[in-house]
Parts: C-alpha cells; sequence; structure tokens
C-alpha cells in the first residue's frame, strides 16, 4: 500500500519515485551504441523543454511522491543553462543525480557541489584509449579518465558506466574490476540492449552469466563478494576482497529487473515515457504549453505502463527488429 495517496502506482502495484529527466539530445560523444551513424533527427530547438518547463514539470511530479531525479541527455552538461536548471531543481526535496561521460565535467564541480548532487555515473566502455575512440568516435579518453579521478577526490559516490560488447570489450573485464582496487568506484557492466539504430544482435550481447565467467576464471571463490543490493536496485553488486571499490552488473536481457522498477523517464523535448523500452509516449510539453493539465496524462502512462520491458517480455520478442525501431535511439532517451 502506498503511503501517499497521490503516488504514481502502476496497475502492478510498483510505485513510481523515481524520475530521469533528459536535457538535452546533443551530446560531444558518438557512441555507436548508442547514436546511430547516421545521426539522429533533432528536435527544433523550440520543442525542447526551457529550465522553466523542466521545473514546473518536475514540480508536479515530486507533488505524486518522485523523491529522486536523475539529469541525463545527451550528454547533459552541453546544455548551455545546465546551471540553472540544476539551481531550479535543487529547490525541490528530491535526491539529485547526473549521468554523464565527463568529458568536461571538471569545470562543474563546484556547481554540483553547491547544489548537492553526490551521485555522479560515467559511462565509460573502455580503458584503453584507441578503443574509446573507436567507439565514442572522439578522442576524448584521457580527459574522461582523469575526471572520473578528480570526482573521486572531490568526494563524489561515482559509478562507472560499461556498456559490454561481444569481442570488443568483454576482454576488459578483469582491467575494470582491477581499476577498482585502488579507487572507490564502482563499476557496472551493462548488458548491450536493443535501440532503433543501435545495429544490436543478441551475440553482440554479453550476459551476466558470463562476466562472472571471467570473474571466476580470475579470482579466487573466497575473494568474490556478493554486496547487499539497495531497494529497486538496477544491478547485482560485487565486490573484490581488500579491493576499495566494488563491481556490478546490469542484466537488462537475460535477468530483466522490471518487478521493481519505480522509473519514468521525460525525455528533452517533453515526452514522458513509462519504460525505457515503451514504444509510446505521452505529450506533456504541448499540454504544459496550451495551459492544459498534465497530471490526468501523468497518471494514465503510468497506469499503461506494461509489466516488463514496454512488452518485450520474452528473449524472443526483444530479438524482433520490428520492436526496436518503434522505440527511439538511446541518445533522445537519455538512458
Ligand atoms: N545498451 C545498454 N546500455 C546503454 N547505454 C546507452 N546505450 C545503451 C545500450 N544500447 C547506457 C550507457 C550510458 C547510459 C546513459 O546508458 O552506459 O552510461
Ligand atoms: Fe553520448 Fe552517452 Fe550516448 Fe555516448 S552513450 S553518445 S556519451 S549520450
Amino acid at each position: 500500500m502506498s503511503k501517499n495517496k497521490n503516488i504514481l502506482q502502476d496497475t502492478f502495484g510498483r510505485d513510481h519515485t523515481y524520475l530521469r529527466i533528459s536535457l538535452i539530445e546533443c551530446c560531444n560523444l558518438r557512441c555507436t551504441y548508442c547514436m546511430p551513424e547516421e545521426g539522429v533527427q533533432l528536435s527544433p530547438k523550440s520543442h525542447i523543454m526551457t529550465y522553466e518547463e523542466i521545473y514546473d514539470i518536475a514540480k508536479i511530479f515530486v507533488k505524486h511522491g518522485v523523491n529522486k531525479i536523475r539529469l541525463t541527455g545527451g550528454e547533459p552538461l552541453v546544455r548551455k543553462d545546465f546551471k540553472v536548471v540544476l539551481e531550479k531543481l535543487a529547490t525541490l526535496p528530491v535526491e539529485l543525480s547526473i549521468t554523464s561521460n565527463a568529458v568536461i565535467i571538471d569545470r562543474f564541480i563546484d556547481v554540483l557541489k553547491t547544489n548537492n548532487v553526490k551521485n555522479i555515473n560515467v559511462s565509460l566502455d573502455s580503458l584503453n584509449r584507441e578503443k574509446f575512440k573507436h567507439i565514442t568516435r572522439r578522442a576524448e579518453f584521457d580527459k574522461v579518465y582523469n575526471n572520473i579521478l578528480l570526482l573521486v577526490k572531490e568526494g563524489f559516490n561515482v559509478k562507472v558506466n560499461t556498456v559490454l560488447i561481444n569481442g570488443f570489450n568483454d576482454n576488459e573485464i578483469i582491467d575494470f574490476i582491477n581499476f577498482t582496487k585502488e579507487h572507490p568506484i564502482s563499476v557496472r557492466f551493462i548488458e548491450f540492449m536493443p535501440f532503433d539504430g543501435n545495429k544490436w544482435d543478441m551475440s553482440k550481447m554479453v550476459s551476466y552469466a558470463e562476466v562472472m565467467n571471467y570473474v571466476e576464471n580470475s579470482f579466487s571463490k573466497e575473494d568474490i563478494i556478493r554486496l547487499a543490493d539497495a531497494p529497486n536496485d538496477t544491478s547485482k553488486n560485487y565486490k573484490i576482497k581488500g579491493y576499495k571499490g566494488s563491481f556490478a552488473i546490469i542484466s537488462s536481457v537475460t535477468n530483466p529487473f522490471c518487478d521493481s522498477c519505480n522509473r519514468l523517464r521525460l525525455t528533452a523535448n517533453g515526452q514522458l515515457k513509462n519504460c525505457l523500452f515503451s514504444s509510446t509516449e505521452s505529450d506533456l510539453l504541448t499540454l504544459l504549453r496550451a495551459g492544459r493539465p498534465i497530471e490526468p496524462a501523468i497518471e494514465k502512462a503510468v497506469k499503461v505502463k506494461l509489466k516488463m520491458r514496454g512488452g518485450m517480455d520474452s528473449l524472443k520478442k526483444l530479438e524482433k527488429p520490428e520492436l526496436h525501431t518503434k522505440n527511439r535511439s538511446m541518445i533522445t532517451i537519455g538512458g
């Protein structure tokens, strides 16, 4: 039973208290699994939410029990008024966090601290400079690597997101885990997921079981410690005995965690997605601009949320390419 009668509960009893807001569709990297090679059709600037609109919409979610907001992109820090957006949202009673590629995050340390952002997720798929350039189509490895160390030094709680792709970076799993020996970060290995234009197929995915195989072949059983997962956690968490950091696996493909999903997503152009994989969206921004209430649309979107992965509730369905193209590319969802 939800305590707050306004809470955004769906028909499967899941309370939605976590909103992820994409601030911008642009990015200063071009990760192959996120951004289609031919680019994406960007929304006209006038269709992107202003900071006032982001704040007005967020306020309504907070009234309905949202207590956690994560800012994503594209790359959220390339938005010109990022500081203003953050300052507005920091006035709400929510835990604020951000997902960034960290290329320019060194310029935002003070802004993030002042506004009480403690949790920062950084996307980094390779510890090898050349491979990084290959996957992101940009030569920014050193900046990202140094900025991760800077964030740790500045006291942020840093998680590194690593999307594993078979034959590309699965041979770096142990290097990433060894990166946690001296640094108190959590590396999260993410099973590669299908989105429009990212040329996904099952054979490119490295599964939870395969990651654990690598780990068990490199460390002794007694040294691999299973950590407790937080409520609504999307990852299975582990650490190597004596290491300062930890590692985790996000198994959206082989072991989805939809049962405890508490997440809603707002795209930069003001569309509410009730699931990362949903093919339908609710246009909150048009309603807001017309001076109409957005609450009924939010409630309806929550009520029609499907049980698992936007309806792709089996591996068979996940493998149907026609189901991926009904969704957006990751760059315009924001992760
Ligand atoms: N599969 C899995 N994870 C992805 N991300 C982006 N695209 C994909 C994909 N196809 C993750 C990145 C980034 C986060 C926002 O989403 O790791 O850190
Ligand atoms: Fe940019 Fe992140 Fe997409 Fe890479 S995964 S292109 S860093 S938005």
